[in-house]
């Protein structure tokens, strides 16, 4: 039977662990390959090693040498690349005064710069073949308040406005979405609810979940279903928009 990816290549950023692992994982079993690229190399190719005709690196999305040079592996190594997921990234808070600009900077070095230098060095490349599909990662911190989350929720709104733009002049060839998780179950925010929940992780997570409409927090096979539809022909009228998939929490 004919499967949505078949002969198609997913290059994910943050691919070593939470939302962008599962989409990696929901790649692989509807027949595609994947580039797992991951700050920890270690990570990165262990979740690939689980995944037929993968491949995993180690790169700082940060750094443009760095990006330009995996893309380049990835495009020489795996022959193709349709399908990116931008994911990497970091949860930081705290009351603004306590913000230096170097970590301002990191902030936005890691979201924004990164998802900026992986758009520009695939462009080309799906250009070339024809087509693409690129989803990148903001959050519902894009959206609405959150206690002590300005600079990260900076760095979410800059991908939604990066990605409408490029969306345009990326077009009509390569679609170009973002998605805007709720709270989801993953290695960035299991310490956070340990934490809120007095080292009770189970208390943190109720905290979390009353938060939204469903009452249950989010788990990463819940991001990886709408990331893969966009990745998808179904979503080929698709492009310059935003899903949200957070239980409701935004629409209350
Ligand atoms: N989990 C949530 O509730 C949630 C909600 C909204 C948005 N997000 C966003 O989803 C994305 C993925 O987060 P997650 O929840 O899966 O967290 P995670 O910590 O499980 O995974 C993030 C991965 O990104 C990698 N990474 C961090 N900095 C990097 C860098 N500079 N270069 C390359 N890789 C780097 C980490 O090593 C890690 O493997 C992030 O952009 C995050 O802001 C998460």
């Amino acid at each position: 039977m004919a499967m949505r990816f078949d002969g198609k290549v997913l290059l994910t950023t943050g691919g070593g662990s939470g939302l962008a692992a599962a989409v990696a994982r929901r790649f692989a079993s509807e027949g595609g390959r994947v580039a797992v690229l991951d700050l920890d190399g270690a990570r990165a190719t262990a979740v690939a090693a689980e995944l037929k005709g993968s491949l995993g690196l180690a790169v700082d999305v940060a750094s443009e040498d760095g990006v330009r040079d995996a893309v380049a592996t990835v495009h020489r190594e795996m022959g193709r690349i349709d399908c990116v997921f931008n994911a990497a990234g970091h949860a930081d808070f705290g009351p603004i005064e306590t913000w230096t600009l170097e970590r301002w900077n990191r902030m936005m070095g890691v979201h924004v710069g990164g998802t900026f230098l992986v758009c520009k060095y695939v462009l080309p490349i799906m250009r070339s073949q024809g087509g693409g599909s690129i989803v990148n990662v903001a959050s519902i911190a894009a959206m609405v308040a959150q206690p002590n989350n300005s600079p990260y929720g900076a760095a979410k709104g800059a991908i939604v406005g990066f990605s409408r733009q490029l969306a345009l002049e990326a077009a009509p060839l390569v679609r170009v979405n973002v998605v805007a998780p709720g709270r989801i179950r993953t290695g960035m925010t299991v310490p956070l609810w340990q934490q809120r929940g007095g080292g009770n992780l189970e208390a943190g997570v109720s905290q979390a979940a009353v938060l939204n409409m469903l009452k249950r927090v989010g788990e990463p096979d819940d991001i990886a279903g709408p990331v893969c539809f966009l990745f998808s022909d179904d979503a080929a009228f698709m492009t310059g928009t935003t899903l949200v998939p957070d239980g409701g929490e935004t629409a209350v």
